[in-house]
């Protein structure tokens, strides 16, 4: 077997290059105590949707359930308020959805990506976010330059990780799924990412166990300079 040549670094955006967890201290300022459950809860809601969507819609209609993550992540943060027994207000909700668009950036990734660009090697990123959502991300993180093509799962409109989605990336630069290093913080989103057949890395910035089903992702990171290690 001869070891995959990696042509462009694809990135997870949210949890990955953005930190959604950075919500966390509005959340505890809005509602004091419950600043780490309400982020988390959102955060595991909003995937769970995406999922729940995604597998309804495998049939040949397809597609009749989708919204985009924007709404999919309002939704979700409603769900978290009522389940957590918190007052909804529309002003506690503006703020926090606000602060979805412009989430804190990881402290190492600007350097990252930075030496990605010296290197002249080819970046992008794959995410269920909604373009709008993830142009903002991309411009409030100081990443606009830094980054190539800005892939949303919208244009087929399923979510991570249906195979559909990741083949996003294959049918957009037409290299082998080997060829791709796909890096993410999320582990589910790297055990799908290597399903589809990419080579990945895990950045398990948590220190959470490895997922207990599929195939270990190809490299395991502490955080996003483990992608310089990987290129050698
Ligand atoms: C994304 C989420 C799933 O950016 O992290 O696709």
């Amino acid at each position: 077997m001869t070891k995959p040549s990696i042509r462009v670094v694809v990135f997870d955006a949210y949890g990955t290059l953005f930190d959604v967890y950075s919500i966390g201290a509005l959340a505890e300022q809005l509602y004091p105590g419950q600043g780490v459950a309400l982020s988390v809860l959102w955060r595991d809601k909003q995937i769970e949707y995406t999922r729940l969507i995604s597998l309804s819609d495998s049939n040949p209609e397809g597609s009749r359930h989708y919204q985009s993550f924007w709404d999919i992540t309002r939704a979700s943060l409603r769900y978290a308020l009522a389940r957590l027994g918190l007052v909804h207000t529309s002003a506690n909700e503006d703020a926090l959805m606000a602060q979805y668009a412009q989430l804190s950036p990881f402290p190492e990734n600007l350097g990252v990506l930075q030496a990605l660009r010296q290197r002249g090697v080819a970046t992008a990123i794959l995410s269920n976010g909604s373009p709008e959502m993830l142009q903002s991300a991309v411009h409030s993180a100081g990443m606009s330059d830094l980054l190539g093509a800005v892939l949303s799962v919208d244009s087929v409109r399923q979510f991570k990780t249906t195979p559909t989605s990741y083949q996003i990336v294959t049918d957009h630069f037409g290299f082998a799924p080997a060829d791709v290093l796909f890096v993410s913080s999320n582990a589910w989103d790297a055990l799908g990412a290597t399903w589809f057949g990419f080579t990945t890395l895990w950045v398990n910035r948590q220190n959470l166990p490895a997922e207990a089903i599929g195939p270990a992702p190809h490299h395991i990171g502490r955080d996003l300079t483990a992608v310089l290690q990987v290129l050698g």
